[in-house]
C-alpha cells in the first residue's frame, strides 16, 4: 500500500477535496444526521469558498490523503494559540476504510501536532459516530467533554470533545 499525505497548497486541488468532502460527508453521516443539515454543514464547513476562508484566514491547513496516487481522504488541522492541536477533520472514502490508512493520517496528525509544539491533540465528534469513536479511543483518545452547538438555521452539533495527550 502506498499512502501519501500532502499539505493542500493549490486550488485546484482544494476543488477537489470539497468534492470528496461532499462525497463523503453525504455517505457517512446518513442516518447520523438529516439530510438538510448534511447539505448546510457541507455547505458551511466544506465547500470551496468555506475552505478558503478557514485557510486564508483561520489558520487551517488541510492535508490530502492519496492511495496509489487517488485523492481518497483528507486531514484539516490547526493549533491553538494554547498547548492544543485542534482536528478538525478526518474523513476517508468508505472503500478505502478498515485498512490502517486512517491510522496513518493520526500519526502524521500527531508529527505535525509535536511539529508545532504542542502538547494535546483534541477533535469534536458526534455522539453517535460510533466508528470514528471506536477509533479514537482505540489510537488513545478520551473523551473529555460534551457539547451542543448552535451552528444556524435550527441544527446543532451533538459533540464528544476527545482529547490525546501527546
Ligand atoms: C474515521 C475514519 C477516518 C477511520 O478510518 P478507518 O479506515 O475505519 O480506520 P482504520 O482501519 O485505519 O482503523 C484505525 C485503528 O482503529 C482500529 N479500529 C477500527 N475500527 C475499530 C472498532 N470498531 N473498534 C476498535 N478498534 C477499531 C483499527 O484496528 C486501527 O488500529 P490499528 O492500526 O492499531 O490496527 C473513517 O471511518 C471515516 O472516514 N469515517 C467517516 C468520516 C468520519 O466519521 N470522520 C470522523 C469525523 S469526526
Amino acid at each position: 500500500m502506498a499512502v501519501e499525505i500532502k499539505r493542500v497548497k493549490y486550488l485546484p486541488e482544494l476543488r477537489q477535496v470539497a468534492e470528496l468532502a461532499d462525497e463523503i460527508w453525504h455517505e457517512c453521516f446518513i442516518g447520523i444526521i438529516t439530510v438538510g443539515q448534511i447539505d448546510y454543514m457541507v455547505d458551511k464547513f466544506q465547500s470551496l469558498s468555506a475552505m478558503c476562508d478557514q485557510i486564508d484566514k483561520q489558520g487551517y491547513s488541510y492535508l490530502a490523503v492519496r492511495d496509489e496516487g487517488e485523492l481518497c481522504g483528507y486531514i484539516a488541522v490547526k493549533p491553538e494559540e494554547d498547548d492544543r492541536f485542534f482536528l478538525s477533520k478526518l474523513y476517508l472514502r468508505k472503500d478505502k476504510r478498515g485498512r490502517g490508512i486512517a491510522t496513518e493520517m493520526l500519526h502524521r496528525v500527531f508529527d505535525e501536532a509535536l511539529a508545532a509544539g504542542k502538547k494535546r491533540v483534541y477533535l469534536t465528534v458526534n455522539k453517535h459516530n460510533e466508528q470514528a469513536i471506536a477509533v479514537y479511543k482505540k489510537t488513545g483518545f478520551t473523551v473529555a467533554e460534551d457539547v451542543v452547538t448552535d451552528i444556524g438555521n435550527g441544527y446543532v452539533m451533538d459533540d464528544h470533545i476527545m482529547e490525546y495527550v501527546l
